[in-house]
């Protein structure tokens, strides 16, 4: 039996914001060598979102933060703490999340961002989940947003065609002892965090840090663009994706047959598809937009999980199992009773 007397968090709302331009393959087919019919069973992706000029990082995740905000009915000036999971964030230094604050008129909170690229939304909702559990803080604002049309090579047909603008967030709050209508308890029931620094190179932004500062020659060789081995990471993300989401459902002393829905990250509708069939879960539970959005990265699982929450198709009390991997390579999972 589970304790429901143990501290709990939960997602107390949720909102998405995604650009209004739409991007089609047949757009990238006038751009690069490729074709509708390679992205589309390669990936799964027909069209992306693409931020409009002078629409910043912390634009974005503001319009998704104020929804989640509505949705929670919790005022910005309630928030303890505001986390941003972004690799695209406005500028090196300082955090998108001060931004973040800053715009949605929170008080002085703490604020910071996690870089653990398509990752970061699970990083962030364990952070927040241990934060409340530990009742140091009330609520929480928790958000995936990448601007990534910016650090895109729009030459290199292996990444410009898998990855989309837009933001995701939620609130994370105390559940205090909510029930499901099945006397279940309602709230984050487990999480689980992985990294594996031996692949950093296999995903990345190498120019302008410490190793590479920016110069000329590097603008010119697009070292500032993504550059990715999307084979190594292929084979990883399935297997990676399986096992933590396994790993979340054994610790919530659940079976994946018992989940209501899986809320993946949406990186490449194949690897989705091997993942969940190793897991033993049906097809029809499984939640998809990466034909709408690709590949938005610590944007894709709050997006997703926005969209369905609004739709009605996750219901109160419904079990959803988030699982993302991403650079670093970082991965997790999250299992939610909603
Ligand atoms: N259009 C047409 N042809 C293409 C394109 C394109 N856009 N891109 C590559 N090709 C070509 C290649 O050049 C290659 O040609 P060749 O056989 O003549 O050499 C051929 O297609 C096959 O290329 P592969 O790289 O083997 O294609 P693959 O089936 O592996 O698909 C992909 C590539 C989609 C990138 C896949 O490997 C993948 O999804 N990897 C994982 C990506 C991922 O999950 N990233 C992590 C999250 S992102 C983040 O953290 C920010």
């Amino acid at each position: 039996m589970p304790d429901l007397a143990a501290p709990r968090s939960r997602i107390l709302g949720t909102g998405h914001y995604l650009p209004e331009v739409v991007r089609t393959n047949f757009d990238l087919e006038k751009m690069v060598e490729t074709s509708d019919a390679w992205i589309t069973e390669r990936t799964g992706i027909r069209e992306r979102r693409i931020a409009p000029e002078g629409m910043t990082t912390s634009d974005m995740a503001c319009f998704a933060a104020q929804r989640a905000l509505e949705n929670a009915g919790i005022l910005a000036e309630d928030l303890d703490m505001i986390i941003v999971g972004t690799v695209t964030g406005d500028m090196p230094m300082p955090a998108t999340a001060v931004y973040v604050q800053q715009k949605i008129g929170a008080p002085h909170c703490p604020a910071f961002d996690i870089s653990a690229a398509c990752a970061g939304f699970i990083f962030g909702l364990s952070i927040a989940d241990q934060f409340i559990r530990g009742m140091a803080h009330r609520n929480i604002l928790v958000v995936g947003v990448e601007l990534l049309s910016r650090v895109l090579n729009w030459k290199d047909r292996t990444t410009c065609v898998l990855f989309g603008d837009g933001a995701g967030a939620a609130v994370v709050g105390a559940a205090n002892g909510l029930l499901a209508d099945d006397g279940k308890p309602r709230g984050i029931l487990s999480t689980r965090l992985h990294t594996d620094g031996s692949l950093a190179r296999s995903l990345m932004i190498p120019g302008g840090g410490s190793e590479s500062p920016m110069t000329h020659e590097l603008l010119e060789q697009k070292k500032n663009t993504v550059a990715m081995r999307g084979q190594d990471i292929f084979k990883v993300a399935v297997k990676n994706l399986y096992s933590a989401s396994k790993n979340a459902v054994d610790v919530a002393g659940m079976v994946p047959e018992e989940i209501d829905w899986i809320c993946p990250h949406q990186a490449n509708i194949r690897i989705i598809d091997l993942a969940v069939q190793r897991l033993h879960v049906s097809r029809e539970k499984v939640l998809v937009n990466i034909d709408r959005v690709g590949n938005t990265s610590s944007a894709s699982i709050p997006i997703l999980l926005d969209e369905n929450v609004r739709s009605g198709r996750i219901k109160p009390g419904h079990t959803v199992l988030m699982c993302a991997l991403g650079a670093g390579i970082s991965w997790g999972s999250a299992l939610v009773r909603m």
